[in-house]
């Protein structure tokens, strides 16, 4: 079979379970957005979710042109409840057989110093809206019986992270959230991925006041979203990432109390440096 043959074969395989269409959240930049588009390259039809809606309809446009896929556009904002019952109404007319459930926003510093409107948003759309949206879609692809979900979490999930105390938590509920899911529909033909990236080249450290140049290591939106896909069957969780995995398994074995204290030193000396002086 030549490269040709072989790759088309795998997109086949790959639509034919997870298409004819997918469900993405947070497709108007950075992971999202490369879901987006590895997703239309396999030939799947999409509903793209986000605020920024100017973006989601150029996305659109491109992967139409591209891919010759239909996209349709979910203007929504994931931190008002009311906006899973939105999306499900877009979603009314397609056969969504992959729910990537993926936006999502950080919050760091010291926790006194957070706002507390920020942190309810920040749990809204990091914990309710996948919790909601995997309910609302569930009974659709249990009756498929194939299929699959992808809910982007993080290596910040994995364990607790200091000066990142609230997003942390949002994340080990999406791994456990993940990990539940697996456990119980696994064995329905449905495959159930919980994706913990580690840093990763997006908007979103600028948002968090983070300068990426004092980040190591970062991995390309692209190369974390073919981790996921390739190890969608791979599930409960997948970490993003040679590096990463061989942190975070460091960082498990050793005691939980040393493990952090030594995260707490390093995020003070690269975050707050001024306060290291003191
Ligand atoms: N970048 C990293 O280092 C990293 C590491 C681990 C995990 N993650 C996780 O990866 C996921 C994607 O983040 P990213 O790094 O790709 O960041 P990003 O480039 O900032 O993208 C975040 C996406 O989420 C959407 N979003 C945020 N708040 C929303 C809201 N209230 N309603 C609807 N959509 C909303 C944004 O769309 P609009 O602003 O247009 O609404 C955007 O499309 C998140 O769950 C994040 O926690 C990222």
């Amino acid at each position: 079979m030549n490269e040709q043959t072989h790759e088309s074969t795998a997109t086949t395989g790959f639509r034919e379970r997870y298409g004819p269409a997918a469900l993405v959240t947070g497709a108007s930049s950075g992971i999202g957005r490369a879901f987006a588009v590895e997703l239309a390259a396999r030939g799947l039809a999409l509903l793209l979710v986000a605020r920024r809606t100017e973006r989601l309809h150029a996305l659109a446009a491109e992967l139409g042109q591209a891919h010759g896929v239909s996209v349709q556009v979910c203007g929504a904002d994931l931190a008002a409840p009311a906006a899973v019952e939105q999306i499900v109404t877009a979603a009314a007319g397609l056969d969504i057989g992959l729910l990537v459930s993926n936006a999502g926003f950080g919050l760091k510093g010291a926790h006194q110093d957070n706002d507390p409107a920020r942190m309810a948003a920040m749990l809204q759309v990091n914990c309710a809206a996948p919790l909601q949206l995997t309910h609302r879609l569930l009974p659709g692809l249990r009756q498929r019986g194939r299929g699959g979900i992808i809910i982007t979490s993080s290596v910040e999930g994995l364990m607790g992270i200091p000066y990142s105390a609230a997003y942390a938590a949002s994340k080990a509920f999406t791994n456990s959230l993940g990990e539940s899911l697996w456990g119980e529909l696994s064995t329905e033909g449905l495959d159930v991925l919980a994706l913990c990236p580690g840093s990763t080249d997006t908007e979103a450290h600028a948002l968090q006041g983070i300068d990426t140049a004092t980040l190591e290591g970062m991995m390309s939106p692209r190369d974390v979203v073919l981790e996921a896909l390739a190890n969608l069957r791979n599930g409960p969780v997948h970490i993003a990432g040679e590096q990463n995995r061989a942190l975070f398994a460091a960082l498990a074995g050793m005691p939980r109390r040393e493990a952090l204290l030594q995260m707490a030193a390093n995020i003070r000396a690269a975050l707050l440096p001024g306060e290291m002086q003191q």
